[in-house]
């Protein structure tokens, strides 16, 4: 089986495909000027005020009447369509809620993009007014408007043969959009350096979506591997190596699958040479049956998803390249396949780690901390990181205990925490510390081996994390539990993907905010 094509995996993470797919909008950015044809996207503070160029398409009189007729008031992504306005030698004009002024952050912008790619109905070109009644909308802003209609235009409709509705919505974005403000130019260049990091998180929503039947651990290892277009180095380790490295946690996971195991190494050197790499782990189950322990039918297919700690920093690796930014980054990526087999592996085995702790695996449907055990070790060992991040859908209890807003925060450094708490707060990809401790850590031992794999009937999210420090050194380190955020979490201004792409702007502004420029 190890010959199989990687011409999809490659189509996919290269975006080669996508192009043909569910072409993505052009932005451009100009300056402000009140549009001659198409459709105008003016933005409205609550006070319904529309902006000097919003008063120079004409409109403000048949504005001030249907705001009263349609009981818009200007809330925050609310909109409102004057369709051929008198006047006017706009097809569209449509009214953008904004809410109130004081009540905006960094987030809202990518959002209020997001809501303005929900409005664009037929094809023609659409301008975006990114100005505000008397408070100007900054480079920035502009560019993370642009930046969220990006974010919300992604879908995946690669195995859609027959046009439907939906599809047909997909080719409405095939257009031209302008977003037209005060400082063009400068907005162009923040533009670009948010191109990346939606590209990124493209990549993770289309590793998530992508079903298991295409995606194995070669295939999702060769679409890593084509990121070295972007200046990435990137090794492959087969099972023969990881073998000699003694991996026998991980290898024990994917030895029921035809498919072979993979760990992958994503290395991007922007900083110094003498600057220790930030690691970034990802848990790469492909599909997660439950092995012998298996999982009861009703939702198991959501399990092709079991792989969203290592798309996230896949994706994060794509976005870290692409921008070029100034600091060492590894990302390693443990996939295997964990499926019930003649050979797979059984409740009670006992298999040795890389570290050369041995673990007791009770429930082979707690197989992700034991890919990650081995991963952690690994990057170690190799690297000596000066921090490491590790992601994971690792339980079905932090979704118990957080729901799908947060996913879990578990670390050893109340500094690394911040850090990320804060990296999440901007990113509106929100992170809530989780408990640690040795009363946890007790409810791992066992008496056949050092260590087993799930703990007692409640707190399954912190044994797990407790699990995973047994396989960390004294260095910081973080982990985040994304089975509720990876996938399935409910739609959002800037996302209507089942595969979301968490954590990939999350990492990425981690980097930004606290690797870079020092
Ligand atoms: N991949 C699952 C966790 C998961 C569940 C992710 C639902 C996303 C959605 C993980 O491998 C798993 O099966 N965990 C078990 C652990 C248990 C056997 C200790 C769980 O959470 O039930
Ligand atoms: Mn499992
Ligand atoms: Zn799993």
């Amino acid at each position: 089986m190890e010959e199989i094509s990687f011409a999809r995996a490659i189509e996919f993470s290269t975006g080669q495909k996508r192009q043909h797919m569910t072409a993505k909008p052009t932005i451009t950015f100009a300056k402000l000027s009140a549009p001659r044809k198409g459709s105008a996207i003016l933005l409205l503070a609550d006070d319904l005020a529309p902006s000097a160029t919003g008063h120079a398409c004409d409109i403000a009189n048949q504005l001030e009447r249907s705001f009263a007729v349609s009981g818009f008031k200007g809330a925050f992504g609310s909109s409102m369509e004057l369709l051929a306005p008198e006047n006017s030698p706009l097809d569209r004009l449509t009214a953008l809620g904004v809410g109130k002024l004081d009540t905006l952050n960094e987030h809202s912008w990518l959002r209020l993009g997001g809501a303005a790619a929900a409005t664009f109905r037929g094809r023609g070109d659409v301008t975006i007014i990114a100005e505000l009644n008397d408070q100007p909308v900054s480079a920035a802003q502009a560019a993370a408007i642009g930046a969220g209609i990006l974010l919300r235009s992604y879908s995946f409709d690669k195995y859609k043969t027959r046009a439907g509705e939906e599809e047909d919505a997909g080719k409405d974005s095939a257009r031209r959009l302008t977003i037209a403000c005060a400082e063009p130019a400068a907005a162009k260049r923040a533009f670009a350096e948010l191109l990346p990091v939606v590209e990124g998180v493209w990549l993770a929503r289309d590793l998530v979506n992508e079903p298991a039947n295409t995606l194995g651990p070669i295939e999702f290892a060769a679409a890593a591997k084509a990121l070295e277009t972007l200046g990435l180095v990137v090794e492959v380790l087969t099972e023969r190596e990881l073998k000699k490295l003694g991996m026998g946690a991980l290898l024990g996971v994917g030895q029921g699958s035809s498919r072979p195991s993979r760990v992958v190494v994503l290395r991007w050197n922007g900083g110094k040479a003498k600057d220790k790499p930030v690691a970034l782990i990802g848990k790469g189950v492909v599909f997660d049956t439950g092995g012998n322990s298996m999982k009861t039918p009703g939702g198991m297919e959501e399990m092709k998803g079991d792989m969203g700690g290592a798309a996230a920093v896949v994706g994060a690796m794509r976005a870290i390249a692409g921008r070029k930014a100034k600091a060492n980054v590894v990302g390693i990526i443990g996939v295997v396949e964990n499926m019930v087999d003649g050979n797979a592996q059984r409740p009670g085995d006992i298999v040795k780690s890389m570290s050369g702790q041995t673990i007791e695996v009770m429930n082979t449907d707690a197989e992700g901390r034991l890919v990650l055990a081995d991963v952690l070790w690994y990057c170690q060992q190799r690297f000596q990181p000066r921090l490491m991040i590790d992601l994971a859908t690792l339980t079905g209890a932090i979704m118990v205990s957080l729901g799908q807003f947060h996913a879990g925060l578990f670390s050893n450094d109340d500094e690394l925490s911040g850090q990320l708490i804060a990296a999440g707060l901007a990113t509106h990809e929100r992170l809530w510390r989780m408990p640690m401790g040795d009363d946890y850590d007790k409810l791992i031992n066992s008496k056949n081996a050092d260590m087993k794999n799930v703990g007692g009937r409640y707190g399954g999210a912190v044994s797990a994390a407790q699990f995973l420090q047994r396989f960390v050194k004294d260095i910081p380190w973080a982990h985040l539990d994304i089975a509720g955020t990876a996938m399935a979490a409910p739609s959002s201004e800037i996302n209507q993907s089942w595969g979301t792409g968490f954590g990939v702007r999350l990492l990425d502004r981690f980097v930004r905010d606290t690797c870079e420029g020092a």
